[in-house]
């Protein structure tokens, strides 16, 4: 399995997200309490970027029409069935990798 550094641990607090590209996807990253979670940037209802999305706690609302995914296992709220593909990250000295596939 491949890593790809995307950013300083330091560019994104906690309680945010932001977008990454990985190899040329687009990947939503999120800071909850320190901890770093990786899920497909791409909405299923309709594509919004998750990215930019508000998070609270470990679940961030698509900026276009309002659905939640949980930001660790990238099921939305109403129907855990219903998912965003996830991707392991770790961090090392100080910067943030996303797995690649
Ligand atoms: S595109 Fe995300 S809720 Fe509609």
């Amino acid at each position: 399995m491949e890593f790809v550094e995307v950013c300083d641990k330091d560019d994104l607090q906690e309680g945010k997200g932001k977008v990454v590209n990985v190899k040329g996807k687009q990947i939503a990253l999120f800071n909850v309490n320190g901890e770093f979670y990786a899920i497909d940037n791409k909405c299923i209802h309709a594509g919004g970027p998750l990215g930019d999305g508000k998070l609270s706690s470990d679940v961030v609302m698509c900026p276009w029409h309002g659905w939640e995914y949980n930001v660790k296992d990238g099921s939305t709220v109403f129907n855990s069935n219903l998912k965003v593909k996830t991707y392991n990250v770790k961090v090392e000295n100080n910067k943030v990798l996303v797995e690649n596939e």
